[in-house]
């Protein structure tokens, strides 16, 4: 007969298709009692007691263990975490804010922000998802920026509004070829006003987080809205494991700006991936360039944050005018040198990031996408 310790090898077979992690590493499996007649017992713990993918667990667990020398037959029993296992697995997982299996399938989490607004943090986010996309990435977009959403025009979504599939999802809208997009400006007719503060704020955030079938992504950015308030604060929060994208200009003013949120970052314990200097001199379809806004400014934060400055994006009117007509310049003309730029530095973002995905197939949503509102709190 297998010793318990060969059993519970045998069991990391089992992958939680959600959390994708193996049942031992996840601490699932309760007991093991191996019997003289042949026979194995194990006890499975789920996250809840009426748990969609039970029988995924049943029949992993009597395969991997029936595979073993000497097993007869395996009995396979459920109960249920408690809180505190939990709360330990979520710790695990490092995604205290959120439940467990919301954005499990997210390997990068990246919040685009500045201290300062109009630097062009959503030119850069919209631009970077094209860029990564292009680089083979799975990426999604979460504008964050609730007062001044503006992900649903630089990638030219928003005459639709996002369906909710078989298990109350919201299925985010998809531009140019599958970036995923999630933008309170779905939601609202055109130029309505936002006035949301505090529990309102953190309850839509929180739902753009979790009630979103985000799926398998490589890389979730995070649009911010200008400053250091409530959106960063709380998506700080509820996202212990993302990473910090600062945008500055090349002048010493807006690198001081800049600093604070860095600041903000450490203080919230959210790592700082790099710098991005926007708006790095201007220049004019012959190639000629021009220093508008000074030089400089990046590398300097980058250097006294100790982080790499990933890119220096020029000025040029074609990455205003791409933003304005909804195709990120980077698809429209990847060798425009601002397209170059953001190019260069999707490369560096993936050079730093740790995690890839295994590829693995999780369990499709079964029931046809229906329209349904939204139950955001609404001003
Ligand atoms: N490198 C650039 N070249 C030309 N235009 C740019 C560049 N970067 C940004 N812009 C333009 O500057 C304006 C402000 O950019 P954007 O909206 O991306 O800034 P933001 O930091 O997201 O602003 P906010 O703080 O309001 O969210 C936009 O019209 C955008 O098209
Ligand atoms: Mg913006």
């Amino acid at each position: 007969m297998p010793t318990t310790d060969e059993i519970r090898e045998a069991l990391r077979a089992v992958i939680d298709p959600e959390l994708r992690r193996d049942i031992v590493e996840l601490d699932m499996v309760r007991s093991i009692t191996p019997h003289a007649s042949g026979v194995v017992d194990v006890t499975v713990s789920l996250t809840t007691p009426g748990c969609p993918i039970r029988s995924h667990f049943q029949d992993g667990v009597a395969q991997a263990v029936r595979r073993l020398d000497g097993v007869t037959g395996v009995n396979v029993d459920f109960d249920v975490l408690t809180d505190t296992q939990k709360g330990a697995l979520q710790k695990k997982l490092g995604r205290n804010g959120l439940p467990e299996g919301a954005l499990a399938q997210v390997a990068n989490v990246v919040c685009v922000g500045s201290g300062k607004g109009g630097v062009g943090k959503s030119t850069v986010t919209a631009n970077l998802a094209a860029a990564l996309h292009a680089e083979g990435k799975q990426v999604g977009v979460l504008d964050a920026d609730v007062w001044g959403y503006s992900q649903p025009r630089m990638l030219g979504l928003g005459a639709e509004r996002p369906k909710v599939n078989g298990q109350r999802k919201i299925i985010p809208l998809e531009a140019h070829g599958g970036i995923k997009v999630m933008s309170i400006g779905f939601f609202l007719e055109e130029d309505a006003a936002v006035v949301w503060r505090g529990p309102m704020l953190h309850k839509a955030l929180t739902q753009f987080l979790e009630d979103v079938e985000w799926g398998e992504l490589d890389y979730l950015l995070v649009d911010l809205p200008p400053g250091t308030g409530d959106v960063s604060m709380t998506l700080a929060q509820l996202l212990p494991q993302a990473s910090f994208l600062i945008v500055t200009t090349p002048q010493a003013v807006a690198q001081k700006v800049a600093r604070r949120s860095a600041e903000m970052a450490h203080k919230v314990k959210l790592d700082i991936a790099g710098v991005v200097e926007n708006m790095s001199g201007f220049v004019t379809p012959s190639g000629e360039r021009f220093p508008i806004f000074g030089e400089g400014g990046g590398q300097l934060l980058a250097d006294e944050l100790d982080v790499p400055l990933l890119g220096k994006v020029p000025l040029t009117m074609p990455l205003r005018e791409q933003a304005d007509s909804g195709l990120p310049l980077v698809l429209s003309d990847p060798d425009d040198p601002a397209a170059q730029a953001i190019r260069q530095t999707a490369r560096g973002l993936i050079a730093l990031s740790p995690v890839e995905l295994p590829v693995m197939q999780a369990p499709s949503p079964a029931a046809a996408p229906q329209p349904v509102g939204m139950s955001l709190p609404m001003a």
